[in-house]
């Protein structure tokens, strides 16, 4: 059930470019759905599982596990779930990457929903070009529809350039040449596609290609996760949204002189990270965004 200061939050939030936000919420995860056409799914990103260092996160190792267990305790089960890549930390050791790999696989085999959509991240796919990454979760770009809209998950990691690359937007193309003009379309990626801080590897280096071809249809959202915080941006009548991380927050863009994580502050445990879950009004064409914090009362 949505509380009085979610629903305050959302009327203050409502309307920006097409998309209805509600974020911030405290407390027992719930959510009404609204008409019988709607759906929702959850947006996990950037667990960087392998990620060591007890200064930004001391349950590195548990994180996960809460926010597992907490997509299995909302009051409604959601259609699927979404993980925007950075599953993992980065390591040179293939068999080290492969553990991790596997170990993840394991912990999100816990969730109770039956379809889990997977995407790479950087730490993930570039440095093997995700060979390791498609022997445990398949491939890095692809299709999918759900009820009504038409999902596309871009690969903009595997490429160790930050690129999607000629073949994969060839094949964009031609996958978007079957997509009426209205149809809803949201796409999954892992950086952004647009400029957000190119100075911070905050890009993606031939989005706007994508973005180009994505600019005909009239619905269309993207969700991103990389940058380690919620971010709202349009280009045109494209709307970005970034998801926080489950492993450690990251400062806003330029705001520091570095790239460095927000260190763990014992006041505020687990502030900045968390996942969100994705309300799907497809007759009102909105999506509506739900931000959940860990709760340390998912004991690990
Ligand atoms: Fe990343």
């Amino acid at each position: 059930m949505t509380s009085e200061i979610d629903r305050r939050e959302f009327l203050k939030l409502a309307g920006i470019g097409g998309v209805v936000f509600m974020s911030g919420i405290h407390g027992l995860p719930g959510i009404a759905m609204p008409g019988n056409k709607d759906f929702y799914f959850v947006q996990l990103s950037d667990s960087h599982w392998g990620f060591e260092g007890a200064k930004i996160n001391p349950d590195a190792k548990g994180t996960l596990i809460k926010a597992v267990k907490e997509v299995n305790a909302l009051n409604q089960k959601p259609d699927f779930v979404v993980f925007t890549g950075d599953l993992t930390q980065t390591t040179d050791d293939t068999n080290i990457r492969k553990a991790r790999m596997k170990e993840f696989k394991e912990i999100v085999g816990e969730l109770n929903t039956k379809v889990v959509h997977f995407m790479p991240g950087e730490h993930d796919a570039s440095i093997d070009k995700g060979e390791t990454y498609k022997e445990f979760f398949g491939d890095t770009h692809y299709t999918f529809e759900h009820k009504g809209v038409h999902f596309i998950a871009i690969d903009n990691v595997s490429d160790p350039t930050g690129s999607i690359g000629t073949e994969q937007l060839e094949w964009l193309k031609n996958s978007l040449a079957t997509i009426k003009p209205d149809a809803d379309i949201v796409v999954l990626t892992h950086r952004p596609l647009f400029d957000l801080y190119p100075q911070w590897d905050w890009a993606t280096r031939d989005g706007a290609k994508a973005i180009e071809l994505l600019m005909p249809f009239k619905n269309v959202s993207v969700f991103y996760g990389h940058i380690h915080q919620e971010h709202h941006h349009m280009t045109g009548h494209i709307a970005h949204h970034s998801a926080t991380s489950l492993m450690l927050p990251m400062p806003v863009a330029g705001s520091t002189p570095k790239r460095m994580p927000i260190p763990w502050n014992s006041d505020e445990p687990y502030k900045g990270m968390g996942f969100r879950n994705v309300l799907s009004e497809t007759k009102i064409k909105k999506f509506e965004l739900n931000q959940y914090p860990i709760n340390e009362a998912a004991k690990v």
